[in-house]
């Protein structure tokens, strides 16, 4: 994610880029960086850890403009070298994003004679505008910006003047006015204390601040007239982006989340996947025999959409444990199977213990993770990063789809490269990826109908989740979801399976939450939801937006948009996530922090 700060005025800039990068640490937190115009020309300094960290370091710098960053890696290890400000002459940046076409460009200035210090994408974007500028330095983010492909928030300094000048597009940005100063920052919590009259800035939006102006153009240079909004809320709504809390937002921020996991790794024109950092040869994908996933928690739950999807795509029998029972079992193993450890953090001791187990085996290996430079990440040959952002709330919402989306992408590189998938179908698969996250947006959108559910169910003290086939992982994280934040107890089952046993349980007074979107499976799924309706318990299922049939067996629909078959977990997640918020929000339960629950466990 990434935070990114600017200020220009009559006052130091350190203390005000240090305080506002503390506000903006919940953004990212492996490394951070200053740069201020002094009289000797742009001083910079950064390193790894924290803003206490760079705080330490920090002399006593002289300059009333400057930039700052705080660093949540995405390409490139948290290193001292890969912090921002990046350098190129006189223009520094700080940037907030992906640049998509990072290595054409890279190849471009390379030819040019241009050095690269860094692994950061970012490092392209202070060189691109180095090359544009001829002394405007609007002109010269134009420019260059013109080029780029990806998001950005990003922030410039030159040499040459009390100026800054920044950018958006897909990264948010906002401009923060104030009397004979004015800021830029990824967020206005980091303002709040400076001013309480901001610019949202739209994308394709550049804006020029000095101390006494500020000015919004559009791409082609055209003077843009910004609505500027004053704001209301406390720092502690402000973080939270207004939401109530890290989970609700983090929720919301899926529509986003789910876009950048795929951003750069699709091409629709060939039916292929990109993913130049998984490094396993060809000819070894080709060859593959076996796939073993481990993971803890809702990662497991994302590993056992895994299974379905490289099976069915691939062809590659699949297995999936959970880290703390796969490492003291007797794991058969051979090189020939390739180990996929799924973490949001990296830091699970359960999963480090049982990867490292793994490669006792001389199998091959490869993590799904989210954070770059853990201790995992450290263990295994190849990593696809989940770009998800830092995730606040204990309850992981925005990571798990992002997990699922980078298993889809997996499942149809592996399966191009194995040809058991031809291009229409990869193509339409990816079309429809890519609508994912307006079809969130959608779900998003009709949020009140599924808080009333949630609320007309909360005071049950045992609930059921039904999934068949791909909808059964995402049964089980439902459960989970709404067991870890609002301690109702509930069971995810595989709905075929719940005669054997849990059907005894069921009465008027357990809820059936039936995830019963179109599949081949699909008329089953009527027949359970049929043998609980007998039992008398209430049922709500989640259905597509085509079905005409289902409301004639259930009590209550929530609908979500038409996509292809294999991609309805995504979508039911998002729903089962409201679900167990507004469940627990009801019940007035701790919602970010749930008790006896830690983020990440890093001890066994
Ligand atoms: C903890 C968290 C869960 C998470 C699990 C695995 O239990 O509370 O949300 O799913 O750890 O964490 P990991 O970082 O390995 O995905």
């Amino acid at each position: 994610m990434c935070g990114i700060v600017g200020y220009v005025g009559k006052k130091q800039a350190t203390p005000i880029l240090l305080d506002a990068l503390k506000r903006l640490e919940y953004r990212g937190y492996d490394s951070a960086g200053v740069a201020v115009l002094t009289d000797n020309g742009i001083e910079i300094h950064k390193t790894e850890g924290k803003i206490s960290d760079l705080e330490a370091i920090l002399p006593d710098i002289k300059g009333l403009c400057g930039i700052g960053h705080t660093r949540w890696a995405t390409q490139g290890a948290p290193t001292t070298l890969n912090a921002h400000p990046h350098v190129s002459g006189n223009i520094a940046v700080v940037h907030n994003g992906i640049i998509e076409n990072y290595q054409e460009l890279y190849d471009e200035l390379k030819g040019e004679g241009y050095e690269f210090v860094s692994e950061t994408d970012t490092e392209v974007l202070a060189h691109l505008i180095h090359r544009y500028y001829k002394g405007n330095l609007v002109d010269a983010v134009i420019e260059g910006l013109k080029k780029v492909k990806g998001t950005y928030a990003a922030a410039f300094l030159c040499g040459d003047s009390e100026q800054m000048v920044a950018a958006r597009k897909d990264s948010p940005l906002v401009a923060g006015l104030g009397k004979g100063e004015n800021f830029v920052a990824s967020d206005v919590t980091a303002l709040l204390k400076y001013t309480r009259n901001v610019v949202y800035m739209h994308d394709f939006e550049i804006v020029s601040l000095s101390g006494e102006n500020i000015q919004f153009f559009d791409f082609d240079g055209n003077p843009v007239k910004e609505h500027i909004e004053s704001i209301e809320w406390n720092i502690e709504a402000a973080e939270k982006s207004g939401y109530p809390h890290f989970m609700l937002k983090e929720i919301n921020e899926q529509v986003t989340s789910v876009h950048d996991t795929m951003m750069g790794r699709i091409s629709e024109l060939t039916g292929d996947v990109l993913l130049g950092e998984v490094k396993l040869p060809r000819e070894e994908i080709r060859k593959l025999e076996r796939i073993v996933i481990i993971a803890c928690g809702t990662s497991y739950n994302a590993g056992l959409l895994g299974k379905y999807v490289f099976e069915a795509l691939a062809g590659i029998h699949t297995d999936v444990d959970i880290s703390s029972e796969f490492r003291y079992a007797n794991p058969v193993l051979e090189d020939s199977t390739l180990v996929i450890s799924i973490s949001q953090s990296g830091e699970t001791a359960d999963t480090i213990a049982a990867t490292k187990e793994a490669k006792t085996y001389g199998c091959r290996t490869l993590s799904i993770t989210n954070v770059v430079g853990t201790t995992l990440s450290r263990e295994v040959e190849n990593i696809v990063y989940t770009r998800a952002g830092p995730e606040i709330g204990v309850a992981a919402t925005k990571t798990f789809t992002s997990q699922l989306i980078a298993l889809y992408l997996l499942a149809i590189h592996f399966a191009r490269i194995r040809k058991k998938l031809d291009v229409d179908r990869s193509k339409r698969l990816l079309v429809s990826l890519k609508q994912l996250p307006g079809m969130i947006q959608q779900i998003l959108n009709n949020k009140e109908l599924i808080r009333k559910q949630a609320i007309r169910f909360s005071t049950a003290r045992d609930y059921f989740f039904l999934g068949r086939s791909l909808n059964f992982p995402i049964a089980l994280e439902g459960a989970l979801k709404l067991k870890e934040i609002s301690y109702i107890h509930a069971e995810g089952y595989a709905a075929g399976e719940l005669k054997h046993g849990p059907l005894a349980l069921i009465s008027k007074d357990t809820p059936v939450v039936a995830l019963a979107t179109r599949a081949s499976t699909y008329d089953k799924m009527l027949n359970n939801i049929k043998e609980v309706k007998a039992r008398a318990a209430p049922v709500l299922a989640i259905a597509g937006m085509d079905d005409t049939e289902i409301e004639k067996y259930v009590d209550a629909v929530i609908r979500v948009p038409v996509t292809d078959e294999l991609l309805y977990p995504v979508l039911i997640s998002v729903v089962v996530q409201l679900l167990a918020y507004y469940t627990a929000d009801a019940l007035g339960c701790s919602i970010d922090k749930p008790r006896n629950l830690a983020k990440s466990v890093t001890v066994e």
